[in-house]
């Protein structure tokens, strides 16, 4: 999951400027994403999420470190693209129901990188989420995420790159 967790912070760290929907409003007359989802975010998180699995990949072959992931080109790009498209979707969603950018939704601002890692890898590579995402792999997942998602906001907030420590 190291691929999918690392887009969003990195998001934070190096977003603005232009706003994915280019600051255009939706048929409800709200944006249709917000200012919180920008094309720098989304560039620069894919990236790093590709450039931290390329490590992995290295790693388990170079180094023979065998417990890591089967990762390939196509599994660390579908989870670091997914990971923010969930995010995109999540904004989405939030805008429709009348919260504004930065608004707190619980459990779905905690979750929406994995939803969007898991639909993009069940769309394109399920095998891969088959022979890797095992049960007590996702229950893992289930718990580690929104506890990882809260202590790297607490640190960015704390640290200036977030207005808001969720
Ligand atoms: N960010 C970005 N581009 C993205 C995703 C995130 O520039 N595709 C940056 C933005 O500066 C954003 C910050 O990362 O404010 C934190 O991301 P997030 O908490 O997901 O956005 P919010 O500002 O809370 O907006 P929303 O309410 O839409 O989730
Ligand atoms: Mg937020």
């Amino acid at each position: 999951m190291v691929p999918a967790y690392v887009p969003n912070p990195v998001a934070a760290l190096c977003g603005g400027g232009t706003p994915i929907d280019f600051n255009r409003n939706y048929s409800d007359g709200r944006r249709i994403l917000g200012d919180g989802k920008t094309y720098r975010g989304l560039v620069c998180g894919v990236l790093a999420g590709i450039a931290v699995g390329a490590l992995q990949i290295w790693l388990a072959g170079t180094c023979g470190w065998s417990f890591l992931p089967q990762h390939t080109a196509a599994s660390i790009l579908l989870l670091s693209f997914g990971a923010l498209l969930g995010d995109m979707g999540k904004s989405f969603i939030k805008r429709r129901l009348g919260k504004n950018r930065g608004d707190s939704w619980p459990i779905a601002d905690q979750y929406d990188l994995v939803v969007g890692a898991f639909v993009m890898m069940l769309i394109f590579d399920p095998a891969w989420i088959l022979s890797n995402i095992t049960l007590p792999i996702l229950i893992v997942i289930l718990i580690l995420t929104p506890i990882l998602h809260r202590a790297v906001n607490i640190i960015g907030y704390l640290s200036g790159v977030k207005k808001e420590p969720w």
